[in-house]
């Protein structure tokens, strides 16, 4: 093969967490990347069973491909020079999955470069995450080579892999750093988040199970979520600031997407719209978020990668309105958005098209 013709070649794709809601979506948005092609996909707990059994609606693009286990896994990255390694495999279990596959790797030769989208590599210490989580991290000896940040907030991964930061994270954090980097309010920031049921993933349990939640609105971990440190601590590495979050997450009525208010104390009087120019400006080179005086919905950004944001000010307070698709910015999306950056492609590369606007 020729040199130019290998640099064009897709470069193979891995995903972990096989059967998973976001893997499903990684597997959707791989099927429409021009660069990316998918060559296995790792299932712990139905390998060689078909794929389009488990997501239906993906049988026309990958009608013959099945599960693979996880030797199968380790034997293809091996073999294989370059590969983009997705794990969307639950916390607690994603670690040691990705930090097996990297020794695999690196035992034959083979460079992988790795999106983690659990919450295993956002800590920058073993003993961060062990508090939060509470029990011992899968491979502590890693965590040095992940960086976990929304992609609108640092331009370039220091570390040869990433770990995304969650989805009511981007939400939040898409509001919130703005108001703190560009000092337009104190560091008290009060948030109110509303989830889709696909933010619970596959599995039915009470209290996510949709069918319980239709039609209904509640809180669940006000003021005590686990997502809070993650969020403080990509704010800080973001601004350089000691942010305190009071998140109340509430759970959605609908399958797909998320809604965050960020409100706080504005240290100067601002208007409306110098609000709206300062989101304008400070996102002025991120394709994917959209600042708009109307009240940004859900439906303006379901199953895409995009997210919007409006903001309301009275003198004294601004509330930053903010939504995303759960699943794609927030998951899928967004670790894509990495990937794309660490294969050195366009950012944007597979990731442009637009909300469903019905889901
Ligand atoms: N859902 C969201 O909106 C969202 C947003 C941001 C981040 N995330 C994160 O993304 C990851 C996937 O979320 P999800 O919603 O897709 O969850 P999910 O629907 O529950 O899927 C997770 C998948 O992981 C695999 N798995 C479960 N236990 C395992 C084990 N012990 N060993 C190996 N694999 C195991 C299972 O697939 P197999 O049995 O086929 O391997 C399972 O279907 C999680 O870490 C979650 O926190 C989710």
């Amino acid at each position: 093969m020729s040199a130019t013709a290998e640099s064009c070649a897709p470069t193979p794709a891995i995903v972990l967490g096989g059967t998973g809601y976001v893997a499903g979506e990684l597997l959707r948005l791989i099927a429409g990347h021009p660069r990316l092609v998918v060559a296995a996909v790792l299932s712990d707990s139905q390998p060689g069973s078909s794929v389009a059994e488990a997501f239906p609606h993906l049988r026309s693009t990958y009608p013959d491909l099945n599960f693979s286990g996880a030797d199968e896994v380790q034997e293809l990255i091996r073999r294989t020079p370059v590969s983009a390694l997705f794990s969307a495999a639950p916390h607690g279990v994603s670690a040691a999955l990705v930090d097996r596959l990297l020794i695999a790797a690196a035992a034959a030769g083979a460079r992988v470069h790795c999106v983690d989208i659990s919450a295993d590599f956002r800590y920058s210490s073993q003993a961060a995450y062990e508090a939060v989580y509470r029990h011992p991290h899968g491979a502590p000896a890693r965590i040095t080579e992940f960086t976990c940040a929304v992609p609108e907030h640092l331009k370039k991964s220091p570390t040869p892999h990433v770990a995304h930061p969650g989805c009511f994270a981007t939400a939040t954090l898409l509001a919130s750093v703005p108001l703190l980097a560009l000092g337009l309010t104190d560091t008290r920031l009060y948030v109110t988040g509303i989830t889709g049921s696909t933010g619970s993933g596959r599995k039915p349990v009470d209290g996510t199970h949709h069918p319980l939640r239709h039609g209904d609105l509640y809180t669940y971990g006000a003021l005590e979520h686990r997502h809070v440190p993650e969020i403080a601590a990509c704010a800080k590495q973001a601004t350089g600031i000691e942010a305190d979050f009071n998140f109340v997450p509430h759970s959605g009525p609908f399958a797909r997407g998320i809604h965050v208010t960020v409100q706080a104390s504005l240290k100067n009087s601002l208007s409306k719209a110098q609000a709206l120019e300062a989101l304008k400006s400070f996102y002025a080179d991120c394709p994917f978020v959209r600042v708009a005086a109307a009240a940004p919905r859900v439906k303006d950004v379901a199953a895409s990668n995009y997210s919007s944001l409006s903001a309301a000010t009275n003198g004294n307070s601004i509330a930053v309105m903010s939504v995303l698709d759960n699943l794609n910015k927030g998951a899928a999306g967004g670790a894509l958005q990495w990937m794309n950056r660490l294969l050195g492609l366009a950012e944007t590369t597979g990731l442009t098209a637009p909300a469903s606007g019905w889901t």
